[in-house]
């Protein structure tokens, strides 16, 4: 499955930009950042009210922010479908994806590159996501770590033992080359800023993303 992230789309233009792949993609990724958790700021609640209008297929919320269990609510008002919220960010994330569940929407963890599998071990149960990193959050356009190969499997491994049905979720650098190692790793979906938006023709890079 392939996700656009929006935040390397052409902001005077969302909806087209949205419309123009949608056929292809299975969600949207929408990357809120607050110049805390990561060194950039985004948008929030209120532009995600926007996107939401362009789209009927799901939004997955990335809160790359800090203290995120004070905004689920906000975000899951907003139109958001799946929370993602950062390990990192968050001292109580378990009462943080509980809230989420509660709000009816599905709970996400993202793990920053540093971050090893074993920090979720314990809260594998409480999500229906898991987000590698692979690159440092923050910015679009930025190269692939390839040490996140082997994390992704560690992960495959983890949640195949568990039985639990939590996909695994790749984002940062994906492009042709790296979208199909992390498959073959065990990624269930695929986020593509720059690759997508970033090229001449966005729905040849979707459609040949999806195809991996
Ligand atoms: C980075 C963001 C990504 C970003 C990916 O902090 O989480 O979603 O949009 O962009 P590319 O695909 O350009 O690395």
């Amino acid at each position: 499955m392939v996700s656009p992230s929006v935040l390397s789309a052409d902001f005077s233009d969302l909806k087209s930009q949205v419309r123009m792949v949608e056929r292809y993609a299975s969600r949207f990724h929408f990357d809120a950042m607050d110049g805390h958790f990561v060194p950039n700021i985004t948008f929030g609640p209120v532009v995600l009210a926007g996107l939401r209008k362009c789209t009927s297929l799901p939004i997955e919320a990335d809160l790359m922010i800090e203290h995120p269990g004070r905004f689920v609510d906000d975000f899951a008002g907003s139109g958001a479908d799946i929370i993602v919220v950062h390990v990192e960010a968050d001292r109580h994330i378990h009462r943080t994806l509980g809230r989420i569940r509660d709000l009816g929407k599905k709970a996400g963890v993202s793990l920053n590159p540093a971050t090893p599998v074993s920090s979720i071990g314990y809260i594998l149960h409480d999500v229906d996501e898991v987000l590698v990193m692979t690159v440092n959050p923050g910015f679009g356009g930025q190269r692939f770590i390839e040490s996140m190969i082997p994390k992704i499997r560690e992960l495959k491994k983890a949640i195949s033992e568990s039985r639990l049905p939590v996909e695994i979720v790749v984002d940062g650098g994906i492009n042709l080359d790296t979208g199909k190692k992390c498959v073959a790793a065990g990624a269930d979906v695929l986020v593509a800023g720059s690759f997508i938006y970033g090229s001449r023709s966005p729905v040849s890079a979707i459609r040949a993303l999806k195809k991996l």
